[in-house]
């Protein structure tokens, strides 16, 4: 008999066809996220789950479920576990690094991108008709070729970002926990820097740090006053590593130039201020959305959750 297993929420069919082959599995839902009753109800009596990011695998989900011995998830963050609880119930927690980091790169850029020369506002312009021709002084943006790039979390988004900036000729600093070796600076030209000191000196700022308690908040109110004024915040990391309702002050006081989001603190909720202010990009989550990564990750997923399930060490094992 195949193991019984619970997918949250419909993944890609090449996925699906794979799991349908080694597993017995129940799809919680199509065109929408499962509420947490709903996924401790569903997994009773399942080996295996397979979780997105947004399905919140708490204490409580993993003490309803004593069949349980794999969860798969489908994202490179895994905050949405509860690791040590599942590590002290003996229950394998795996994620899909390296399948979507030049995605996320290039979704990063596309936001610096976006923010520094205007790109939504100018578009929306442009669409209601208002162009009556070049102006000298039409949507001014900001200059980012030879600018110095601050990136915060320097683990593989990060270093492909940093790879990505060397096309602008830009000057790269970093700061992370993990000092990287000398070769590594030297191949990703990013200098270490204390994080006050890149907050307080970047043109642009971006963060590719995961979250965990020691990154909760860490760009905090008062890192925030350390920004400079002509600076750029992008987050494509996850959301609650700002503290977005004073990031949301900031940008209402110009006290950053401006700010590309595609997370946020307590998601689908975004901070309301932020809806009418003109200085920020905002996007849906959507840093590894190409048809081919998302692919990837699902089948990475599938795979960690099968070796998982036959007794075998998962490629991508958390804990
Ligand atoms: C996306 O946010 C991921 O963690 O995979």
């Amino acid at each position: 008999m195949k193991p019984k297993i619970l997918i949250t929420r419909e993944i890609l069919p090449e996925a699906l066809d794979y799991l349908k082959e080694h597993t017995d599995y129940e799809i919680g839902a199509t065109k929408r996220n499962l509420t947490k009753e709903e996924i401790i109800k569903k997994v009773q009596g399942k080996e295996g789950l397979l979780s997105l990011l947004v399905d919140d695998i708490d204490k409580e989900v993993i003490n309803s479920a004593p069949s349980l011995k794999i969860i798969a998830n489908c994202a490179v963050g895994y905050n949405n576990i509860d690791i040590s609880e599942a590590k002290k119930k003996g229950i394998l927690v795996t994620n899909t690094p390296g399948v979507l980091t030049e995605t996320t790169a290039d979704l990063t850029w596309a936001l610096i991108m976006a923010v520094a020369r205007k790109i939504p506002q100018a578009d929306q312009y442009t669409r209601r008709k208002k162009f009556k021709g070049w102006e000298l002084d039409l949507f001014l943006g900001k200059e980012i070729t030879g600018k110095r790039l601050g990136i915060i979390g320097m683990g593989r988004i990060g270093k492909a970002v940093a790879l990505r900036a060397q096309a602008f000729s830009m000057e790269i600093v970093y700061s992370d926990p993990h000092r990287l070796t000398p070769e590594e600076e030297e191949k990703y030209k990013a200098s270490a820097l204390p994080l006050d000191k890149l907050l307080s000196t970047a043109d642009i700022i971006t963060i590719h740090a995961s979250l965990n308690p020691q990154t909760f908040h860490l760009i905090s109110r008062e890192k925030i006053n350390l920004i400079r004024k002509d600076a750029v915040l992008i987050n494509a990391a996850r959301g609650p590593i700002v503290d977005e309702k004073a990031l949301a002050k900031a940008l209402e006081k110009g006290q950053i130039w401006g700010a590309g989001l595609d997370v946020y603190e307590k998601e689908p909720e975004i901070e309301t201020k932020l809806f009418s202010l003109d200085n920020v990009v905002l996007l849906p989550h959507i840093a590894s959305a190409t048809y081919e990564t998302r692919l990837r990750m699902a089948m990475m997923a599938a795979r960690n959750l099968v070796q998982g399930l036959k007794g075998e060490k998962p490629e991508n094992l958390v804990v």
